[in-house]
């Protein structure tokens, strides 16, 4: 064990040194304040660490992405969302039977409560399909009150296999059409585009092309380490909050157009300068005045300063998907310029600013017919998984503690209560 030396008003702490198995490496400041009486500052949690963790692996220099070891290169290409759920939540890749049982597990909870519908009528038809996603996850715990008692491992699957039929069912209530229910003969993937795109008056033909390119967007999607939105599950899951409501903060945290709301504000970003006539140059003129207050959507990562290796899969499946489908959407063709133009820029090029696993992703969902203000939803389906693996890790860690950080206070010394009499 080495150890990092620290010296604070002339006292020289020594910090045992951490490293993982990526020779990451880690100043273990737990007994810092207990030593010193000081603690560190990292406002956004630029350069600290929360957990050890054997999830996801990610190197932002070399675009490096996997989950529990596997390249996302080729989970994206060989296996399905279903399997690589098994994967992040077990850790290895499940053999035949198992998967075989998690698929008819996925199939058999696919259902939500029918007096949950009548939670759907309450909502306005504008209501935004993240208000809804995250209201109905926590309300499951009502459906499911002993979920400390009852084992993680059903409520695991019940939060995967229903996900998918909330979705839709906000789809469907938000366009004024039937809800449909799942139908168990279908796949994972090919049950969501029915309950999404079927009406009761005609079969909906299920397109394999769309049925696989889910798959690999939910893939793509399905972990990122400490990211905002699984950084706040954690801390709910760490004061020992049932799963569902652990989750439905994860929701809510990943709706922010700075996180997982980019998609969507990615796609109004191309449609104003669509309709603005293409000029796409200019906003990113805009994008680089500081006051302006305008940021180009889909750029910029807080780990990655290199490619993020999703954008560069998302971008190739973009160009197959639209010509699969014969569709020639010209947001494609505003969004390969603007990557172009903002790459040669010295402004993006300095500060490492790439496309994120947004810039892209919202083009194949409006080739799915998905609306753009579901895809945040979308990135929901596909976060779930790595949100539940973060949820088990911390609960299994018999070690872990409650996240509760310190601050440096800045406000007022002590002072004496004024009577109003004496107020200016
Ligand atoms: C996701 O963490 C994850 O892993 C997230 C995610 C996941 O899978 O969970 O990968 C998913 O959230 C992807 C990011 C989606 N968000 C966006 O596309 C929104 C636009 N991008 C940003 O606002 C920004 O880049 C962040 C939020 C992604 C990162 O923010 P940081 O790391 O806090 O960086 P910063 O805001 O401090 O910016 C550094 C500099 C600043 O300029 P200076 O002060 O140095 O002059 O870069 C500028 C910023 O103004 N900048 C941008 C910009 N992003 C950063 N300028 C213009 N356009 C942008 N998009």
């Amino acid at each position: 064990m080495t150890t990092a030396s620290l010296t604070l008003d002339g006292k020289t702490y020594e910090l045992p040194v951490i490293r993982g198995t990526e020779n990451e490496v880690a100043v273990d400041i737990t007994r810092l304040r207990a030593q010193s009486g000081a603690i560190t500052m990292d406002p956004g949690f630029n350069s600290t660490g929360a957990c050890e963790s054997a999830i996801t692996f990610i190197d932002g220099d070399l675009g490096i992405l996997r989950y529990r070891g596997y390249p996302i290169e080729e989970l994206a290409e060989r296996s399905d969302f279903v399997e690589t759920c098994w994967l992040l939540l077990n850790g290895e890749l499940p053999n035949a039977e198992q998967l075989k049982a998690f698929r008819a597990q996925l199939t058999y909870h696919s259902m939500i409560h029918e007096d949950m519908k009548k939670f759907f009528e309450g909502f306005p038809p504008s209501a935004h399909p993240m208000a809804i996603l995250s209201a109905m996850v926590s309300s499951l715990s009502t459906y499911y009150p002993n979920s400390e008692e009852e084992s993680t491992e059903v409520n695991i699957v019940r939060l995967i296999a229903k996900v998918r039929t909330i979705a839709a069912y906000a789809y469907k209530k938000s366009i004024g059409q039937p809800t449909i229910y799942p139908r168990n003969e279908l796949s994972y993937c090919a049950n969501f585009l029915n309950m999404m795109f079927a009406v009761p008056a005609e079969e909906y033909k299920i397109n394999p092309v769309l049925v696989k390119a889910l798959n690999m967007l939910l893939i793509l999607h399905a972990d990122h380490e400490q990211n905002c939105s699984t950084s706040t599950v954690r801390m709910v899951a760490s004061s020992r909050a049932n799963i569902f409501a652990s989750i439905s903060a994860g929701i809510s945290a990943l709706w922010g157009p700075l996180h997982g709301g980019a998609n969507q504000a990615v796609l109004e970003m191309l449609q104003v300068i669509h309709e603005d006539g293409g000029d796409y140059k200019k906003f990113v003129m805009k994008a680089k005045e500081k006051d302006s207050g305008f940021r180009l959507m889909g750029f910029g990562h807080r780990v990655y300063k290199n490619f993020d290796p999703r954008a560069t899969i998302l971008r190739k499946m973009s160009y197959d998907v639209l010509q699969e489908m014969g569709i020639d959407d010209p947001l494609l063709e505003i969004a390969c310029n603007l990557e172009k133009v903002a790459l040669e820029d010295d402004y993006f090029v300095s500060r490492k600013l790439y496309p994120n696993v947004d810039f892209y992703s919202g083009i194949l969902y409006r080739a799915m017919g998905i609306p753009t203000n579901m895809f945040t939803v979308m990135f929901a389906i596909g976060r779930l998984p790595g949100w539940l693996a973060h949820f088990k890790e911390l609960r299994d860690d018999d070690s872990s503690r409650i996240y509760r950080p310190r601050q440096v206070y800045t406000g007022a010394t002590q002072r004496s209560y004024i009577p109003m009499s004496e107020r200016k």
